[in-house]
C-alpha cells in the first residue's frame, strides 16, 4: 500500500503573518492519525515560521528549489544545507515554472535530484508535456525524456525516495485540469517505465497529479489506481480548502 502524498505548492505567496495564520488553521483540521501525508511548500522566507508552527504535528514541509550546489558564488540561490537547517522533508525539483520561466534544463534538474537524494531528502520530481505536445501526440515522448534524464542514473534504491509529480503544463493555472482517464494513462506509463528501470521499487513510488486541482475535481484523481496524491497550486493557499482536498485522498 502506498501511503497518499498531497502537497500544497504555495509559489511566490504569502507573508510571515499570512503563513501563520494558515498554519494555525490548518493543523486544527488535521487529525492525528490522518491517513495521509501532507506537506506544505512556502517560500523561503516563511519556512522558519511554517517550521514553527507545524512542529509536534503530523504535517511535514519542504522547499520549492534549492540550488545543486553546497555553497558558492550563485546569487539568489539557497542551498540543501541552508534548507536542512529549517527541518525541512522535501524538495520540489524540475516544476514547469522553473523549466519554462527560469530556464532550467534536464541536466540541472538531473543535478538537483541527485543532491537533494545526497542530503538524504526526498524531491518531487515534476513532469508534464505543454499543450502543443499533447496535441501532437508527444506527451509520452516528452514525460520520458524527462524521466531518463532526472532518474535514469539512480539506484533502485534511490529511486525508491523519488515522488513523481505529472503536471501538465496546460493544467498549471488555468482551471482546466488534465482529463482523469488521460492522468491515469501517463501515470500507468510512468509506472511501467519506473518498473523497466527499477522493478519491484515502481509498485512503492508514489505518483501525483497536479494542475488546477480543486476540492471539486480532486476525488476524481485521487481514486485512480496509479495516482497517489495531489500537487496543489491555486487551491492550497486556504487551509479549508487544501485539507478538502488532502480528504479526497484519505
Ligand atoms: P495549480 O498549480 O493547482 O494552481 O494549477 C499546480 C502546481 O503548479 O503545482
Amino acid at each position: 500500500m502506498r501511503t497518499p502524498i498531497v502537497a500544497a505548492n504555495w509559489k511566490m505567496n504569502k507573508t510571515q503573518a499570512e503563513a501563520r495564520e494558515y498554519c494555525r488553521r490548518f493543523r486544527e483540521l488535521v487529525p492525528r492519525d490522518f491517513p495521509v501525508e501532507l506537506v506544505i511548500f512556502p517560500p523561503f522566507t516563511a519556512l522558519h515560521v511554517v517550521r514553527e508552527e507545524l512542529s509536534g504535528t503530523p504535517i511535514k514541509w519542504g522547499a520549492q528549489n534549492a540550488h545543486p550546489e553546497p555553497k558558492g558564488a550563485f546569487t539568489g540561490e539557497v542551498s540543501l544545507p541552508m534548507l536542512i537547517e529549517h527541518g525541512i522533508s522535501y524538495v520540489i525539483v524540475g516544476h514547469s515554472e522553473r523549466r519554462h520561466i527560469f530556464g532550467e534544463t534536464d541536466e540541472f534538474i538531473s543535478r538537483k535530484v541527485r543532491a537533494v537524494l545526497d542530503a538524504g531528502l526526498s524531491p518531487i520530481l515534476c513532469v508534464g508535456e505543454r499543450l502543443e505536445e499533447r496535441r501532437s501526440g508527444r506527451a509520452w515522448e516528452v514525460v520520458e525524456g524527462q524521466l531518463s534524464a532526472a532518474l535514469g542514473v539512480l539506484s533502485a534504491e534511490e529511486a525508491s525516495q523519488v515522488v513523481i509529480a505529472y503536471e501538465p503544463v496546460w493544467a498549471i493555472g488555468t482551471g482546466v485540469p488534465a482529463r482523469p482517464e488521460d492522468a491515469q494513462e501517463m501515470a500507468t506509463a510512468i509506472r511501467g517505465w519506473l518498473a523497466e528501470r527499477f522493478g519491484d521499487v515502481a509498485q512503492k513510488v508514489r505518483i501525483q497529479y497536479g494542475g488546477s486541482v480543486k476540492p471539486g475535481n480532486a476525488g476524481d484523481f485521487l481514486k485512480l489506481p496509479d495516482i497517489d496524491g495531489a500537487l496543489v497550486g491555486g487551491a492550497s493557499l486556504d487551509p479549508d480548502s487544501f485539507f478538502a482536498i488532502a480528504e479526497e485522498a484519505s
